[in-house]
């Protein structure tokens, strides 16, 4: 695929431009193993597991683990990497297990899952009585001053981005917390913190991200103005977000860890 600001944006998942360029989604996850602590023999669902590489390490240490994406070319790309493991094609607004799991675990995930009641009632569902659910997602204020300056291009450009458009749900702690205790799933420990987040592909970095992860926000704009779109978000976001070579995202990221109550 090309780069955007060569051609148009597209809207779906590229799940071979994630591999080669969205290594640090599943790098800082690696941490978010270290939360989890996950025990030999546990069994522990990956919600939104994409390309599959922390399923992968969450197996190293010992868990018996399933993967599961929304996304066909994610599963796919996932079963090809890992052939040993397990991956099933599921939505996380909707899945359901016939075994329950010991712990729930997803990375930069559940961002893009605005049905978030859905997906918290799913995870509690899937969970026996005690179990958690670790997750990390893009909380409240994330990527504010891109979205910000990619609102006002497309709105010079005459392509007003209509709310209903936009593709993601970023909380704060108190609305997820309270959103996952109506589901009976108790809040032990949650952070909302700054991350921001070097890019892949230096020059092309925030060109490259706007066509993995905001594809959504250019549907209906023609191609010739995608591009123009993209040079000036570049040209107004440089002075603070590209430095040393590479583009920066200010991401905000939102940890939470949550325990099923035993009784509902
Ligand atoms: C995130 O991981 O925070 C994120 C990724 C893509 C779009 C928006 C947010």
């Amino acid at each position: 695929m090309a780069m955007p600001g060569e051609r148009a944006l597209g809207s779906g998942w590229d799940a071979e431009l994630y591999e080669r360029a969205a290594a640090f989604v599943w790098r800082h996850g690696s941490d978010l193993i270290e939360l989890l602590a996950p025990q030999p023999g546990e069994r522990v669902l990956d919600l939104g597991c994409g390309t599959g590489h922390l399923t992968a390490e969450l197996a190293e240490r010992g868990a018996r683990v399933v993967g599961l994406d929304s996304d066909p070319a994610m599963i796919e790309r996932a079963r090809r990497s890992y052939p040993a493991l397990e991956f099933v094609h599921g939505d996380a607004v909707s899945f359901r297990f016939a075994e329950p799991f010991d712990a729930v675990f997803s990375n930069a995930v559940l961002h893009w899952v605005t049905r978030a009641a859905d997906a918290a009632a799913c995870i509690a569902t899937a969970l026996r009585p005690g179990g958690r659910f670790v997750a990390e997602l893009g909380g409240k204020g994330n990527v504010q001053a891109i979205v910000s300056a990619l609102t006002a291009a497309l709105a010079e450009a005459g392509y007003p981005l209509a709310p209903e458009r936009f593709p993601w749900y970023f909380p704060s702690i108190g609305e997820y917390a309270a959103l996952l205790e109506a589901h009976g799933l108790e809040p032990a420990y949650a952070a909302l913190f700054d991350r921001p987040t070097r890019l892949e592909g230096g020059e092309a970095g925030l060109r490259t991200w706007l066509a993995l992860f905001a594809g959504r926000l250019f549907e209906a704009v023609p191609d010739d103005v995608q591009v123009e779109v993209v040079r000036l978000l570049e040209e107004r976001l440089r002075p603070q977000f590209f430095r040393d070579g590479a583009w920066f995202a200010d991401y905000r990221r939102l940890r939470i860890v949550a325990v099923k109550r035993a009784q509902p």
